[in-house]
């Protein structure tokens, strides 16, 4: 019997590698990813080592990340109840993934990881491993175990010489990172009326300390996604890694939210996505040259049902993959150049242009058309369109 456990190398999880070996007397399979979060992840091998696993698998998965995910979410300028940008919800079937094809590699039948049985991410994550094994068997200790107060955890890793290494204090949020978002939970956020702690932001200056002057930004655009910044090619991790710091630096993608979890309960959650705020602006900016209007119209009514998936975990279902063929396709002609204007936690479209742009300034003006558009045709449209209207007055109904 083997299973694979995704591993941060932190407190949790190693508690978690332990009481596995303990209770299920299994061989153990580590996996710890670099998906941006900003720490090392070298540790982990030590750490792993140190409790006598022999397989233990370390992968920079920042590019699949962002040019996998990320980037295909933001096709579709997907947000959840208006505030979320999905930072958590969409690493969560990568991760899914990698430890399913690990498992097919070493032939364990068994995953575990370290959510609680209260969120959402136990379920992103078991969703998304029954999608792709359908067999496998899944492990989640924070729902079987009696360690749930943090003392008892500290307990259990004292008695069993779990090494860990207390650097600094300890956060008192529950905390995500990978490239596209850090998130903060729990602690005094609890109170939904309390006002988070300025020091709790880890990523961002707040828009009160941001520069005075504004920074000005290009965005490329090839079939819905950034591909060059002020005219440099960049790989996605890159971009998104450098949208992060002009953004931090200049207090955009703060956010402080109570959020419905799929499990039923609301959260309270604050979280810094400025990368993610500066390309969903940027992105409409670009479609509101390149887009037909329809499906513009189409794909925000579809949307908030995208997202949902998202966030509810199906990431890997056949509803979303039917969706995001959609929406790849509708973004065949969103190519060419975003300009923006980063000030004090705000971000604003200065200038966009296309190749396929459909603005046509012949049409649109407001001087002399030279015959392009004749403005006698709008009295017919909107007598037409005013013929229910007309009727139902006249038959006496009444909208007063
Ligand atoms: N509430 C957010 C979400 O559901 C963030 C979850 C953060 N997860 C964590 N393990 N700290 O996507
Ligand atoms: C957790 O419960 O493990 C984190 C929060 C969430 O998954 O929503």
């Amino acid at each position: 019997k083997k299973v694979v456990l995704a591993y941060s190398g932190g407190l949790d999880t190693s508690v978690i590698l332990k009481w596995l070996q303990d209770q299920y007397q299994c061989e153990i399979v580590t996996f710890t990813a670099d998906l941006g979060q900003g720490e090392e992840v070298e540790p982990a091998r030590a750490k792993a080592e140190a409790l006598g696993v022999k397989e233990i698998y370390i992968d920079d998965l920042r590019e699949e990340f962002v040019r996998d995910f990320v980037f295909p979410m933001f096709r579709a300028n997907t947000i959840y109840e208006g505030e979320y940008l999905l930072g958590t919800s969409i690493a969560r079937p990568l991760i899914a993934k990698r430890l399913i094809e690990i498992a097919n590699e070493t032939g364990a039948d068994a995953i575990s990881h370290g959510a609680t049985g209260k969120g959402n991410d136990q379920v992103r994550f078991e969703l998304g491993a029954y999608a792709l094994k359908p067999g496998v068997k899944v492990i989640a200790p924070w729902r079987e175990w009696d360690l749930m107060s943090r003392e008892k955890l500290l307990a259990y890793a004292e008695k069993h010489n779990i090494p860990i290494e207390r650097h600094g204090k300890k956060s008192p949020y529950s905390m995500d990172a990978n490239l596209l978002h850090i998130s903060y939970e729990g602690g005094v956020l609890e109170d939904t009326w309390a006002e988070h702690e300025e020091e709790m932001w880890r990523w961002s200056v707040s828009p009160e300390n941001a520069p005075d002057t504004p920074t000005y930004l290009e965005l490329t655009y090839r079939q819905g996604d950034i591909v060059a910044i002020d005219g440099k090619d960049m790989t996605p991790a890159e971009v998104l890694t450098y949208l992060n710091k002009v953004g931090g630096d200049n207090g955009i993608g703060r956010v402080d939210i109570v959020e419905n979890r799929y499990v039923g309960m609301k959260a309270r959650g604050c979280y810094e996505t400025p990368g993610g705020t500066i390309m969903l602006k940027a992105h409409r900016a670009i479609e509101s040259i390149t887009l037909d209007r329809e499906v513009m119209h189409l794909k925000d009514e579809l949307m908030p049902k995208y997202a949902a998936m998202i966030y509810n975990g199906y990431w890997w279902s056949p509803e979303r993959h039917m969706l995001q063929q959609m929406i790849d396709a509708s973004q065949a002609c969103v190519n060419g150049v975003v300009r923006l204007k980063l000030y004090k936690g705000n971000i604003m479209v200065v200038g966009r242009k296309s190749d396929d742009s459909l603005f046509d300034a012949s049409v649109a003006t407001f001087e002399d058309d030279a015959g392009a558009y004749d403005q006698k045709d709008a009295a017919g449209f909107i007598k037409l369109n005013a013929l229910r209207l007309r009727i139902a007055a006249s038959k006496g109904r009444s909208l007063l």
